[in-house]
């Protein structure tokens, strides 16, 4: 089999559980990131992510394959193109205030152009504004004389998993791919296939990368449905999550679960990156946009149920302390950004209420964020479950109610509050 030499630039939460997949297969890798702190992390074998693969955490797997020597981390990109004549690029865009950023992205191409020679492969796999490959990527990467399609090989290739379930869906998660021409494409297939044991479906770039938004965007709005059939149950008296498990009987139904909100970085971004080449050709997108609004208000929602349940009780809201389960994006994961949890927290805040948030798989730190559980719920009067960790999968409800004030008030946004709770406390469910 052919020696691969690869490099991965952005070594985040997709870069680095791929550069990993690559080395398992026996490839040479070098990843590569802006981040020195990262860089001197993972080259001394320490890592946050909560990836395992086989009974192995990443971090095991990094270890391995260090010492190996089949992956090591740079920030240089001189050394790192001595080494390799494939690119993975796995370098985010941010989206602030509506707008999509693309400088870390063109910032990593323009250092890449510098470097990069006759005969190199180039594959994009950041989840992009439509059109990024062709109109903003290639004509960075030729600024040095070099030809996409003639001198180096240049295609697109959506990434797909999801955080949690990495390792093994870089492997088995069906793939799409586009070349700049049949060249390109066969040398970027030829890539994905170092890892990737299933189907790649070849299309035309601009497809792709419509594609991969297309995909979270119809979950985005999923979710911004199962919201309202949520408000409709609790208002009728129904039990949400036994609504969707009925409707999702039928075969062709894929409701998704409500939840504290929409979060992470893929979700909520993805509508901004269409939103502006939509505006280019004179589309407004309203439902897309209507979803988008209606997601983003479901930490308010969350927050006034808890306020009015207070109020109801006669508590004082400006004296009222909320305990808060939980600040990753999703369960079990370690990822905050873009987390409702967060919205949540801040809202409370502003209300004048007291917070004291705990998540266990979290590292970063906040002025609200607390070391235990313990910490968090004594003397709450309000406790919201927003995230399941480990810690929180076997949890002694009778006990967390005891430590909290009299009367209190739980708000379940996972459904895993048992029912009985309602002797000793008010229990709201989403
Ligand atoms: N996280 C997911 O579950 C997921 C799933 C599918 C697709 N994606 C897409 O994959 C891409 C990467 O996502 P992520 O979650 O790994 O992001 P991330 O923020 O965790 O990682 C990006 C990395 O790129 C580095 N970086 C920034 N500018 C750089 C530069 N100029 N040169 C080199 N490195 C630079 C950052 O320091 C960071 O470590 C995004 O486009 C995202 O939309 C993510």
């Amino acid at each position: 089999m052919k020696e691969w030499n690869v490099a991965v630039i952005g070594l985040g939460f997709i870069g680095l559980p791929l550069s990993l997949s690559y080395a398992m297969k026996g490839a040479n890798v070098i990843g590569l990131d802006i981040n020195e702190t990262l860089i001197t992390e993972i080259n001394s074998g320490h890592s946050h992510h909560l990836e395992y693969y086989e009974g192995k955490s990443l971090q095991d797997i990094l270890q391995e394959q260090l010492k190996a020597e089949r992956f090591r981390a740079t920030s240089s990109y001189e050394e790192m193109a001595e080494q390799v004549d494939n690119y993975i690029i796995t370098v985010g865009v941010d989206v602030k205030n509506g707008d999509p950023q693309l400088a870390n992205l063109q910032s990593a191409m323009e250092q890449l152009s510098k470097v990069l020679k006759k005969g190199d492969t180039v594959l994009l796999r950041s989840t992009v504004v439509p059109g990024t490959t062709e109109e903003l990527v290639k004509p960075i990467l030729e600024q040095n004389g070099l030809t996409a399609g003639e001198d180096f090989y240049l295609g697109y290739s959506s990434e797909r998993i999801a955080e949690g379930r990495a390792f093994e869906e870089f492997r088995t998660m069906p793939l799409a791919a586009g070349g700049m021409n049949p060249e390109s494409l066969q040398k970027v297939k030829e890539l994905l296939q170092v890892v990737t044991e299933v189907a790649i479906h070849e299309t035309e770039i601009k497809v792709v990368e419509t594609a991969k938004i297309i995909e979270n965007v119809q979950r985005d709005v999923n979710i911004a449905m199962v919201q309202e059939f949520a408000r409709f149950a609790e208002r009728t008296g129904m039990d949400t999550y036994e609504l969707m498990k009925t409707a999702n009987t039928h075969t062709r139904v894929n409701l998704l679960t409500p939840g504290p909100g929409v979060g992470g970085y893929c979700l909520p971004n993805a509508l901004y990156y269409l939103l502006p080449k939509a505006a280019e050709h004179g589309l407004d997108l309203p439902l897309l946009r209507k979803a988008r609004e209606i997601n983003d208000g479901i930490p308010l929602h969350v927050v006034e149920e808890v306020i009015n349940s207070l109020q109801e009780k006669g508590k004082l809201v400006k004296e009222a302390k909320v305990a808060v389960l939980g600040l990753a994006m999703k369960d079990f994961s370690n990822d905050d950004r873009i987390s409702p949890p967060h919205d949540i927290v801040n809202l409370f805040l502003e209300k004048g209420l007291k917070v004291a948030a705990y998540d266990p798989a979290v590292p970063n730190s906040y002025s609200y964020k607390v070391n235990s559980l313990k910490e968090a719920i004594q003397d709450a009067d309000a406790l919201v479950y927003l995230t399941v960790q480990e810690e929180f999968v076997e949890l002694n409800w009778d006990e967390i109610i005891s430590k909290m004030k009299e009367d209190a008030v739980v708000y379940d946004a996972k459904n895993r509050v048992p029912l009985r709770i309602r002797d000793k406390a008010t229990l709201i469910r989403m």
